[in-house]
């Protein structure tokens, strides 16, 4: 009997099945979309990514603390990105007990930098964080053909900023933080740290990114945690590709979340 029933009034029964079951939950901000795969209201809609899972991590004062940081640094500009923000907050505080410092390749306001300052408490961990970044956006001739088809020239200026150099320096005056200007590879040696547990890379361009990972990888801890930003990002499918290939060099597996980032912890 059942398959004689049309589509649409199956569909619309569904909707009418999860709506009853699901008032109950329903509040006076409540988004609903009309996907049975969502089981319950939506929590969380920003940033490529909605779900109806638990959320509750957005209202954590600890959390809302991080991200006012975040803000702080941003100048006003929109920033949503609420669930990489906690991820990388999240893993900064895993690792924190850790021998070693934190690194972060691609900083531009540094809104997760100074998240993760706030989160941690960094100022009383005994470590620097490394900040390190054009301050002049991505660099052309690092940026391939594929990378440009895919979806990176909209990256190519953003991030070139006048005066972002010295707002960086006036933002995180206040924490032990050094902060190395240039283009990577080339400044890589310039990070004098023995020891990382913590390694943030988001430069939105493969070269750097492989340079870096290569070039600290055996200074990060047993245990320690490399952040891939830009890792299931479709405009950035290049940076998946190399750092698949990355992985399977060093006998490693990239944990890929929906929020887009990629990450591995040092064994
Ligand atoms: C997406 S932004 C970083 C965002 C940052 N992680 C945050 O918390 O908001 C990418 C940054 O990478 C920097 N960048 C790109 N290519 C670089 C390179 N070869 N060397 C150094 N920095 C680079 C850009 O200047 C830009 O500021």
């Amino acid at each position: 009997m059942k398959k004689y029933i049309p589509i649409f009034i199956k569909v619309h029964a569904r909707r009418w099945q999860w709506f009853l079951k699901n008032y109950g939950r329903l509040g006076k901000d409540t988004q609903i979309i009309n996907h049975s795969h969502f089981g319950g209201p939506i929590t969380y809609d920003m940033d490529s990514l909605a779900t109806s899972n638990n959320s509750d991590f957005v209202r954590d004062p600890r959390f809302v603390r991080a991200f006012a940081a975040a803000l702080d640094a941003k100048r006003g500009v929109n920033f949503d990105l609420k669930w990489r923000t906690y991820v990388v907050c999240w893993l900064a505080d895993h690792v924190k007990t850790l021998e070693g410092d934190f690194v972060e390749c691609g900083v531009d306001t540094g809104a997760f930098s100074r998240a993760v300052i706030e989160y941690t408490d960094f100022r009383k961990l005994n470590k620097t964080f490394y900040l390190m970044d054009t301050w002049e956006g991505l660099v052309p001739g690092l940026v391939t053909e594929e990378e440009l088809k895919a979806g990176v020239d909209k990256y190519m200026k953003i991030y070139n900023v006048k005066d972002m150099y010295d707002w960086v320096q006036k933002s995180f005056k206040d924490y032990n933080v050094k902060i190395i200007k240039g283009m990577i590879p080339d400044t890589l040696s310039q990070c004098t740290a023995d020891k990382i547990c913590y390694l943030s890379i988001d430069m939105n361009c493969v070269a750097p990114e492989i340079a870096a990972a290569e070039y600290f990888w055996d200074k990060i801890v047993p245990g320690g945690v490399v952040i891939l930003d830009d890792y299931g990002f479709p405009d950035h499918i290049a940076q998946k590709k190399a750092f698949d290939e990355f992985a399977s060099r060093k006998n490693i597996s990239i944990l890929s979340l929906p929020t887009g980032q990629g990450i591995i912890f040092k064994k």
